[in-house]
């Protein structure tokens, strides 16, 4: 598994690049228009940038902005057929080649004689780039492709536009040096020393290869092959560990206080049981990459950039059980559902998933009663029966802890129970203490691979050893660490030398569909930020050590 790490890393071409550093926008104003009208396609007067396609059919540019083809980072995508180019400062304003890298572009016409292959076309000037905005016409006369849209800019929005691009990825993101990358990871002071340890460890390996790449990197034959080779492991990596303490809302001042000392060029990974919220508030204000901390209480956002979750966590699973529910049962209509949540962050982010799912399908869905727990009171089977007799449910949704399955236990064997909705993570790991008599009206949303699919990444433990852990990872936090490094290094590589933030983010949300231990799928797409996005419904069959049975496909609609 070593050698297949190494050779990941040797395997990471890169390219050299003139690197040219313009000078800060003049003014921070104009810089956050420019931004706006770049991302969001509103101009400086907070109206709609309007492009046009094929002559005139118009185009929204809050739709369709910039950044939709050229990438936030302005580094460019393809998609399909269509390429859309490089289009930040460094590369408009020097004349574009048929490749990134000076070698390539560098023929040799005869021995020892050697010319540059000519141009695409020149460097571009303020005029020429507005010509090209406006008319599609570029710096050699030739017409852009229909698909780039013609815009209608007037002087001062051209003028803030253009320098916006000037400015665009021009400078390195804090963090990387000449020989070093440095990197924070963050735990916060809930979690136990053996969690911590897991994560630690683990995201140790990365700086432990970093290192041993260091030493080959100096051997004359490894360093005449790939002497063109500058990535993730040519420079030093080092993680700093980011210690939060008390009340969350203090967070925020010692992240700052953390980031001061020693800015960061990204966030990896973190753990934390408590809602994630002040660390991703943080990130999105400063701007910092945030790469799948372990946390089951995400922020849900459809607008959040910086931070990339794993999944929604608790949310999804309320999801899962509502879109079952609503899919499963037909003739939904007039049937009667009780969900019962206690008021933890748990419980509230499993019944806001369900809300937000269950409200998918106006026309199959039945009633739906809510009954809030407080955060102490236990729920038992008394409780349980009285709940039970009063709203005489055809399901009941039981988001609470680890109490709710003494209290199901208890029930005595000739009531008539329900269909019961629980979630696996939430009730912990005592699923053998229901009765057979009670498994086949027992539901539960289990957001991992099934056990016997998991034995498919047997191999993926020789990581764990890489880790030196000493506890065999119980709790998937090495694991899912793991899968952050090697989407991380995925996302290095595609770098390439550009150690721009927003291209890190970029490249990891065109990445194809990642195939790892604990979720399902991990799967990107540009913007999206929660890379696994199923959970199953399963049940347990009548043995003594319960199996799971699958009762849903991993992604339900
Ligand atoms: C629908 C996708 C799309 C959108 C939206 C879009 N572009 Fe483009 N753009 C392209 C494509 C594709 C090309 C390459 C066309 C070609 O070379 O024929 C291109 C080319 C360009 C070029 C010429 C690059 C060069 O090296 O000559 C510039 C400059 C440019 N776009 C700027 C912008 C700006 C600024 C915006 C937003 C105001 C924008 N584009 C919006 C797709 C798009």
């Amino acid at each position: 598994m070593m050698r297949i790490l190494l050779c990941i890393l040797v395997c990471f071409a890169a390219s050299l690049a003139t690197i040219c550093v313009a000078s800060a926008a003049d003014s921070p104003d104009q810089y956050r228009l420019g931004e706006r009208m770049y991302r969001d396609g509103l101009l400086s007067d907070g109206t709609a940038l309007k492009g046009y396609v094929r002559g005139d059919l118009e185009a929204d540019g809050t739709i369709f902005s910039c950044s939709n083809c050229h990438t936030r980072s302005g580094l460019g995508s393809v998609e399909g057929q269509v390429t859309s180019p490089q289009i930040n400062g460094a590369s408009l304003f020097k004349p574009r080649y048929l490749f990134k890298d000076q070698i390539k572009n560098t023929v040799s016409k005869s021995k020892g004689v050697i010319r540059k292959a000519p141009a695409l076309r020149p460097a571009y000037t303020e005029e020429t780039l507005a010509a090209v905005l406006r008319g599609g016409i570029d710096p050699t006369g030739r017409e852009l492709a229909p698909v780039m849209p013609r815009y209608n800019l007037n002087d001062k929005d051209m003028r803030i536009m253009v320098e916006y691009l000037q400015n665009l990825s021009a400078v390195f993101s804090p963090g990387v040096t000449d020989t070093s990358l440095t990197f924070a990871t963050i735990v916060t002071d809930d979690v136990s020393p053996e969690d911590r340890q897991a994560m630690l460890a683990s995201l140790e390996t990365l700086v432990t290869i970093n290192q041993q790449t260091k030493t080959q990197r100096k051997q004359p034959q490894f360093a005449k092959m790939f002497r063109m080779l500058d990535t993730a492991f040519f420079r030093n990596i080092s993680i700093n560990t980011w210690e939060l303490k008390g009340d969350p809302a203090t967070w925020n001042a010692q992240l700052d206080a953390y980031y001061q000392k020693e800015p960061v060029f990204a966030i990896l990974g973190g753990i934390s049981n408590k809602p994630w919220q002040p660390i991703h508030d943080y990130c999105e204000s400063r701007q910092i990459p945030c790469l799948f901390p372990i946390t089951d209480l995400p922020v849900i956002s459809n607008t959040g950039w910086y931070t990339y979750y794993a999944s929604k966590g608790y949310f999804q699973e309320g999801e899962t059980a509502a879109r079952f529910l609503n899919s499963s049962i037909r003739d939904n209509a007039g049937k009667k559902v009780l969900q019962i949540v206690r008021s933890t962050p748990q419980g509230e982010a499993l019944a806001s998933g369900f809300a937000s799912a269950w409200n998918e399908n106006e026309a199959g869905r039945g009633t739906l009663a809510t009954i809030n727990l407080g955060k102490d009171q236990k729920l038992d089977t008394p409780a349980l029966q009285q709940l039970l007799l009063q709203h005489t449910p055809d399901s009941v949704v039981i988001w609470s802890g680890d109490d709710t399955i003494s209290a199901l236990a208890g029930m005595p064997s000739q009531s008539n129970l329900p269909q019961i909705f629980v979630s696996s993570r939430y009730v912990g790991k005592t699923f053998a203490a229901i009765p057979e008599r009670m498994r086949d009206k027992l539901f539960i949303t289990y957001p991992f691979r099934l056990p016997e699919d998991e034995k498919k990444f047997k191999g993926y433990n020789e990581f764990l050893t890489l880790g030196k852990l000493k506890q065999p990872d119980k709790k998937r936090i090495a694991t899912r660490t793991f899968s952050m490094i090697h989407i991380f290094l995925q996302g290095m590589k595609e770098l390439k030398l550009d150690y721009y933030r927003d291209t890190l983010l970029d490249v990891i949300g065109m990445r194809p569909d990642q195939y790892l231990p604990d979720f399902e799928r991990y799967s990107f797409g540009p913007g999206q930020r929660y890379a696994s996005k199923g959970c199953y419904i399963v049940q347990l069959d009548q043995s003594q050590t319960p199996q799971l049975i699958k009762r849903s496909d991993w992604v339900l609609f």
